[in-house]
């Protein structure tokens, strides 16, 4: 007979994202109301587990929450317990300090967690199920590209914003007879510029999974111009990249497992563009606005699906698996299945053939 759980401790890992609330509440609420365990937040991620930081969380101080932007939690995308940056003066050392965490799990008497992040902390996750912590993760990135699960929360608020962002800037591009590019979050995958592309009707959506080239998105936007629409709006995602070139890194941060932050595509096809046709062009990065506000309706229910979700699988002492959507059903699979894994955008996938079908460009070579 496995030990019947009494506390869980939950943290929100890696960056922001809309829905963090709704899944925490739905968490604290389905573990307290349906199965009397106890929950405790830990603060900022897994900088609280190494630091040992959480505090008591009752329904009460989860209430109204769902509407809410961001993670009452805080989070934190530094702080990989096995590879824990600390710095001294100007110098920065790596540590594992994950029996620094093992000891505070245990101190804390949680019996389980219950992590809420993307694929740097479900890696993380694994290594902590291989120390002996029973985990039951929940998939959240507006990336969506978790490997496992056909959604994560937080992408369709992540669309949401960045559709509207594509449909203003309709308005100065067709007034000014401009090309607009707007650059759109990611990562590794164009799920977002994807999405958000095609809803707002973009002339040409550049994505990681299609290296794109300059010449044909040059002679998409002339040939736009020569039958009478004097505008193009380009969606291109962080992290697209030229033919045979690469992605363009904005920064490097030393302090961070994942240490790339991708951007300057935009102004780099937008400077392209110009120097190619004349047509006058301008750019736009939507940044972190993409991770913020009130989460859409859908990533509400979703959050609470997986919140719940979540809470069975410890009812049911289903330990070390992500609770995940698959074609329309919540189910789950095991952590240490999907741990590092990216999902990026295939290319039989449904949506290329639609949004090709009605006339959108991927900057795919023109053949000759
Ligand atoms: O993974 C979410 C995300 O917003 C990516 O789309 C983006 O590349 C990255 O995080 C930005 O990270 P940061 O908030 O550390 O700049």
């Amino acid at each position: 007979m496995p030990k019947k759980i009494k506390r869980i401790g939950i943290l929100t890992g890696g960056g922001d994202c809309p829905g963090l609330n709704a899944v925490i509440r739905a968490v604290t609420k389905s573990a307290i109301y349906g199965h009397d365990f106890e929950v405790w937040g830990v603060e900022d991620g897994y900088l609280g587990l190494i630091d040992n930081r959480m505090h008591p969380l009752t329904a009460t101080l989860v209430s109204n929450i769902l509407s809410q932007g961001g993670t009452i939690l805080g989070s934190c995308n530094k702080a990989n317990p096995f590879d824990f940056s600390i710095r001294q003066g100007d110098k920065i050392s790596k540590r594992d300090v994950s029996d620094w965490v093992m000891r505070n799990v245990a101190a804390r008497h949680l019996d389980a967690l219950v992590v809420i992040g993307g694929d740097g902390t479900m890696a993380g996750a694994a290594m902590l199920i291989e120390k002996g912590l029973k985990i039951v993760g929940v998939p959240k990135t507006i990336d969506n590209d978790l490997a496992g699960t056909d959604v994560t929360f937080g992408f369709d608020t992540a669309v949401t914003t960045a559709t509207d962002a594509l449909d203003k800037v309709h308005t100065t591009a067709s007034s000014h007879h401009r090309v607009m590019v707007v650059e759109l979050m990611g990562r590794y995958a164009g799920w977002i510029a994807l999405h958000a592309g095609i809803a707002s009707g973009s002339d040409i959506i550049l994505i990681p999974e299609i290296p794109f080239d300059l010449d044909a998105v040059a002679d998409t936007c002339v040939r736009r111009s020569k039958y009478g629409k004097r505008f193009t709006i380009i969606a291109v995602a962080e992290g697209a990249k030229p033919v045979g070139g690469e992605m363009i890194v904005d920064h490097v941060d030393p302090t961070s497992p994942d240490p790339i932050r991708l951007g300057g595509v935009a102004k780099y096809v937008a400077e392209e563009v110009t120097r190619r046709t004349g047509l006058e062009s301008r750019h736009i990065v939507l940044g972190h606005i993409q991770r913020g506000g009130t989460p859409s309706a859908r990533d509400r229910l979703l959050g609470t699906l997986f919140g719940d979700g979540a809470v069975r699988l410890l009812a049911e002492g289903r330990y070390n698996r992500l609770v995940v959507q698959q074609a329309g059903e919540i189910t789950s699979v095991p952590i240490a299945e999907i741990a590092g894994k990216v999902r990026t955008i295939q290319p039989d996938h449904a949506l290329l053939a639609a949004a090709r079908a009605v006339g959108t460009c991927f900057g795919e070579a023109i053949e000759v």
